[in-house]
């Protein structure tokens, strides 16, 4: 396993895997890293030759400074983790100024409106910053797949349609969404629930799973507001929002149609903490 921080250096070790024919797999992370992270860096291992790991925390795609210094640095820790996975793996953890120079500042994309949905009515400038750091560390690695978790849905589809926008050459690769023992979406917040709130934040995924259950017989109206009635009675949660949406569009669903795909969406709060999820509904 190597550690990279210098974009020259990672540049070089990639020139030299692409002059050996060698195919590249890439998983972006902010480190942290969980099984989730985990099940994204196996799949690669084992579709590609090489398996490049990034780790760096975004400030960009962050629209709240305080949730930026508080993000987990556990650097050490993650590379402990990765180095018990079979299959080389390169770690490339740069610091900011290799990323961005001395400008921390985000691109502007259109996302065909994939942005302005859920997450980006919440989060103002967050998709910017993903697809900022996402293009320029796609341009350093030069990966052939790159693997993004269904646990971030909205940002899964925002990278293939930055792929297809820009003409990258990279097949954007969604992984399942790894769960804990009683459902609930890992996530590196997950660490900052008290085991009773970590516990309560489990009924997130069986909220959805009923929606699931319900989707065939139920129209999206009942669906919402038995899930909104769900949610007030529940103390330990807020609900933010709860969405059916289009898997391409990601537009709210109108009127259900035979040959489109659908998922339902629920971002939440338990105390300070905002916890995402989501579902494929058929
Ligand atoms: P981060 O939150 O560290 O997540 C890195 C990758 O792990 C993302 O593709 C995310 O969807 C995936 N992931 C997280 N939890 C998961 C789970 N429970 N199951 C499956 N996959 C999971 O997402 C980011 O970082 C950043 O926005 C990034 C893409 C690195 C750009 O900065």
């Amino acid at each position: 396993m190597q550690i990279l921080k210098e974009k020259d250096a990672l540049k070089k070790q990639i020139a030299a895997f692409k002059k050996d024919n060698l195919s590249i797999g890439f998983v972006p992370t902010m480190g942290a890293l969980h099984a989730g992270h985990l099940s994204l860096i196996k799949q690669a291992l084992a579709t590609c030759d090489k398996v490049v790991v990034s780790i760096f925390v975004n400030p960009t795609q962050f629209d709240n400074p305080d949730d930026l210094e508080k993000y987990p640095r556990t650097l050490a820790q993650d590379v402990e983790r990765i180095s018990q996975l079979s299959g080389e793996v390169i770690i490339f953890s740069p610091p900011a100024s290799e990323m961005y120079g001395n400008t921390v500042s985000s691109e502007k994309f259109s996302f065909d409106g994939l942005e302005h949905q859920m997450e980006g009515k919440f989060r103002t400038g967050h998709f910017d910053g993903v697809g900022t750091i996402v293009k320029k560390l796609f341009e350093m690695v030069e990966p052939d797949k790159a693997f993004f978790g269904e646990k971030d849905f909205q940002q899964l589809q925002i990278v293939k349609k930055m792929v297809q926008k820009e003409q990258l050459n990279v097949e954007v690769i969604g992984c399942p969404i790894d769960r804990e023992i009683n459902g609930l979406a890992r996530s590196s917040r997950n660490e900052r629930l008290s085991p009773e709130a970590r516990q309560n934040a489990a009924f997130i995924y069986q909220v959805l799973q009923k929606v699931k259950q319900e989707f065939g017989t139920k129209s999206a109206l009942e669906i919402n507001s038995w899930v909104s009635e769900e949610f007030k009675k529940n103390n330990a949660l807020e609900l933010e929002y709860f969405e059916i949406a289009d898997e391409e569009t990601l537009m709210t669903m109108q009127e259900k149609e035979d040959n489109q795909k659908y998922r339902a969406f629920i971002a939440a709060y338990s105390g300070d903490i905002r916890l995402i999820d989501n579902i494929a509904l058929n």
